[in-house]
């Protein structure tokens, strides 16, 4: 299976599942990776990993609805069976979500349905939450808002802030799950069916 992922910054989740492919773990290889972001370190990694990058730059397009169809043309080259969005920071047009809907996954760090869009770490501290963590979600139109795969969640300490919360929400956290998750739908394991993400005992 061809799997591309999608970036916008510094590729730890990337890095993750660079390796998570080439051991093996999750059956596929990938064949881009694509950032709205040149500077994105991620494609750094992905160089160093010998894998295909392609940059599309968010500011060269005057609407949403264009830098989504260049975003497309430049995955498609690649002829993905599966699209994993690691830290990829652009809101998604229903036309681009529809395209490869069931075959598109996101990694959000927060507890969905709580805290969706930015920031989550600082609003999980400013909502006095007991627990936080990450979710993984199928990507749909509705922002942060795809049916839900897998979550992991940690005890938030008194100490904790913003910062803390963010380091242990990466390494705690989406580290582990973003692979099983890629993994269950590299093995077809995992499928979007009508709202409801689906997992067969493997
Ligand atoms: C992750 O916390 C991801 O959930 C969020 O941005 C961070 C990306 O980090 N949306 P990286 O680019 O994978 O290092």
């Amino acid at each position: 299976k061809n799997l591309v992922v999608l970036i916008s910054g510094s590729g730890r989740n990337l890095q993750a599942l660079i390796e998570h492919c080439a051991a093996g773990h999750i059956p596929a290889r990938i064949a881009a990776v694509v950032s709205n972001k040149a500077e994105a370190y991620g494609l750094e990694r992905a160089r160093r990993a010998g894998i295909a990058t392609e940059v599309v730059p968010h500011g060269d397009y005057p609407s949403r609805e264009a830098f989504d169809a260049a975003l497309a043309a430049a995955i498609d080259r690649h002829a993905p069976d599966l699209l994993a969005m690691a830290g990829f920071m652009r809101i998604l047009t229903p036309g681009f979500t529809r395209r490869y809907l069931g075959r598109a996954l996101n990694i959000h760090p927060s507890l969905l349905p709580r805290h969706p869009g930015l920031k989550t770490h600082a609003a999980a501290l400013a909502a006095g939450d007991a627990e936080h963590g990450a979710s993984v979600h199928f990507v749909t139109e509705a922002l942060d808002g795809g049916p839900l795969v897998l979550q992991g969640a940690f005890t938030v300490a008194p100490e904790d802030s913003a910062e803390s919360l963010a380091e242990r929400v990466m390494n705690e956290v989406e580290l582990k799950i973003y692979p099983q998750a890629l993994a269950w739908l590299a093995r077809g394991d995992l499928q979007l069916r009508g709202d409801l993400a689906w997992l067969q005992g493997a």
